[in-house]
């Protein structure tokens, strides 16, 4: 199997875990996709009667398309279930997420739900964070200030392009990219990066979330 069909693989093996009556935060990306489409499918065919919360406009586009029911966060108390994909997740299921850039309303459903689940192919799976780059998402104003600070501390930052643009998430702002390597303390780095001025939020995830399922070659293996 290539990416794609774990990718795929790991999407179907999730949507089961969601049941009539639940309230379920839909992430973003490719992996979700498949997990968005097989949900499409069982609310279709079986009558499934769920209310989506989504990540980001794209999975909004994608799930009303298809009939699944989507609210805004604010319009629901709860989230039952969380399911999303993820850049690098390590053994604690501590991750990195923000690769699709939707990384802040990402954290926030991911906060807002009682259970949280990533679906990722055996690729995404690492001993440490850190060589996929760390995503951080900044206010507009100021950006070049931040992006500065960052540059001083040895991180080495990049813009997050669109084109010749700079990138722009679902919120309006924009994201750095921090290309240092493997991540010696990740506690020590995610405090740090959050308390900076401008730093509206970064892609590390940790504590976060209960079960991973992983599309491996022989099928999908849940973990937690
Ligand atoms: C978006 C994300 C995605 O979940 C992450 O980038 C994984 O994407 P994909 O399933 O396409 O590999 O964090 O912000």
């Amino acid at each position: 199997m290539d990416q794609n069909e774990l990718k795929a693989l790991v999407g179907q093996a999730a949507v089961k875990y969601i049941e009539d009556g639940m309230i379920v935060g839909l992430g973003t990306g490719s992996t979700v996709r498949y997990l968005v489409d097989a949900l499409g499918e069982r609310v279709k065919n079986e009558g499934l009667n769920i209310i989506g919360v989504t990540t980001s406009n794209r999975t909004t586009e994608q799930a009303t398309s298809l009939g699944i029911t989507i609210k805004d966060l604010d319009e629901v108390d709860h989230v039952d279930l969380t399911i999303d994909g993820a850049d690098e997740v390590d053994p604690n299921f501590f991750g990195i997420k923000g690769g699709g850039g939707a990384l802040l309303w990402e954290k926030i459903v991911n906060n807002a739900s009682t259970k949280n689940m990533w679906i990722v192919d055996e690729s995404k799976l690492v001993d440490q964070l850190g060589d996929f780059g760390l995503p951080v998402e900044v206010i507009p104003f100021g950006a070049s200030h931040v992006f500065s600070a960052l540059e001083a501390k040895g991180y080495q930052p990049e813009w997050r392009m669109d084109g010749d643009q700079k990138y722009r998430t679902d919120e309006g702002n924009l994201i750095i990219d921090l290309r240092f390597g493997k991540i010696a303390d990740l506690e020590q780095l995610a405090n740090e990066l959050i308390q900076m001025v401008g730093v509206v939020e970064h892609g590390l995830f940790l504590h976060r979330v209960d079960t991973v399922i992983v599309g491996r070659q022989d099928g999908p293996e849940v973990l937690g």
